[in-house]
């Protein structure tokens, strides 16, 4: 039996600069991938060369069926040395999103996606509350240059990861963390920093960035609304939270601190994006791994589509604002898979419109196979599989199959 999603549901793709473009050698990641001992597993290099591909990627999206397209400016890019704005940066970005609008494509855009300009990583990064003006100042510039053409944009891109990196970092213990400390330290070093200063968003301080990204979001938003001609959000990264019995007072507390505290800081907006890959189960004594034979992603996560409807309604629950799903995927070689988890996971988001919820749209992570961030190129969570030395694109089936539900608005 198919269902039908409501008219003028949204169906996308997204994609991160960094993880695409290539080349991005003012950010603060490029110096931490490049340098001796890194904690990468290789550096992003030339990524898939989006930043000159972009017009083909664009046309194919529109070919395969999607309507929507969510990637990032960035800021490393915008602004490479603080207070000098690249207008030949700002007019890419432009052409860019003129590319989509020519294409029929409604252009997402993200101000934020985990990297930034060395230079602010450098001072203090998101854990000084200097950030606060700094990224709105970057957001005014940016919305001057592009606002007329965005259909939406997305502050800051998963908020709240970093307290949610810190916390497991915590419950963890210190296993790992010296290393994490001597490449920070190495880091400030070759960029003439102070020790204890170089604070890259997701090896930061997550209870130090916390309330300066939610200061963040709220000054951009303002700055931001004006110059923007649609609507503006931020996106969450917000994973199902459950319990085993006695594991609810650890779930609450971690709830409010990792989702929560942001949900309810977002009342007003114009809508909040759900990012969402996997559940997470709380026993009284900390997180508990998937069990023995779950299956598992490429990225170790437990294979739980159902999640997603489950942090739809928390989210639209707390923070009150119409939802847009911004990520949804998996990590996998075999597309088999894909297919399954994006039909269980929009299962769930027909179960959550039927009951009212004011869901507004799909938009699956990721357009093409990319950089996986500590991971480098292993996991694979592309719609579209990237040849990295020809920069040559083949859909998978899914990349069909999802641009066929796009197109009738129905699975
Ligand atoms: C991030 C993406 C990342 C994806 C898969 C999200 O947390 O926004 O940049 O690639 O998850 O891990």
């Amino acid at each position: 039996m198919t269902q039908k999603f409501p008219d003028g549901f949204l169906w996308g793709t997204a994609t991160a600069a960094h993880q695409v473009e290539g080349g991005n050698t003012a950010s603060d990641l490029w110096l931490m991938e490049m340098m001796k001992d890194s904690l990468f597993a290789e550096p992003s290099g030339d990524a898939c060369d989006h930043y000159h591909l972009y017009p083909s990627d664009i046309a194919l999206l529109k070919a395969l069926g999607f309507g929507v397209y969510r990637f990032s400016i960035e800021w490393a890019r915008v602004e490479p040395e603080e207070g000098f704005f690249s207008q030949a940066a700002l007019d890419h970005y432009r052409r860019m999103i003129a590319a989509c609008l020519a294409n029929g494509i409604v252009p997402m855009v993200t101000f934020h996606h985990f990297t930034a300009p060395l230079w602010f990583t450098r001072d203090g990064g998101w854990e000084d509350a200097k950030s606060v003006d700094r990224f709105a100042r970057y957001c005014e510039r940016a919305g001057q240059a592009l606002g007329d053409l965005i259909a939406y944009a997305c502050t800051i891109n998963e908020a709240n990861i970093p307290i949610m990196v810190t916390m497991i970092r915590e419950a963890v213990g210190v296993a790992g963390s010296g290393r994490r400390e001597a490449a920070l330290a190495e880091a400030a070093r070759l960029c003439g920093g102070l020790p204890g200063r170089f604070a890259p968003y997701l090896s930061g301080n997550g209870h130090a960035t916390a309330p300066n990204l939610i200061a963040a979001h709220r000054k951009s938003y303002e700055v931001l609304k004006p110059l923007v001609r649609g609507d503006v959000g931020i996106t969450l990264s917000l994973n199902e939270f459950q319990a085993e019995p006695g594991g609810e007072g650890l779930r609450d507390m971690a709830d409010h601190a990792i989702n929560g505290q942001f949900l309810e800081s977002l009342k007003g907006d114009d809508f909040i994006g759900v990012q969402t890959y996997t559940r997470v189960r709380f026993t009284k004594d900390g997180v508990r791994p998937p069990r023995d034979g779950v299956e598992l992603t490429q990225m170790n996560y437990e294979f739980y589509p159902e999640a997603l409807e489950a942090c739809i309604r928390q989210a639209a629950t707390v923070s009150h604002c119409p939802v847009i799903v911004t990520e949804n995927g998996i990590g996998t070689e075999d597309d088999s898979r894909r297919i399954e988890y994006t039909r269980r996971a929009l299962q769930g988001c027909l179960r959550a419109i039927a009951d009212g919820i004011d869901l507004r749209g799909y938009i699956h992570w990721s357009m093409l196979d990319n950089f996986e961030w500590l991971e480098g190129y292993r996991p694979k969570f592309g719609l579209i599989e990237v040849d990295r030395a020809t920069q040559l694109r083949n859909p998978k089936p899914s990349a069909y199959w999802l641009g066929g539900v796009a197109r009738r608005n129905e699975i």
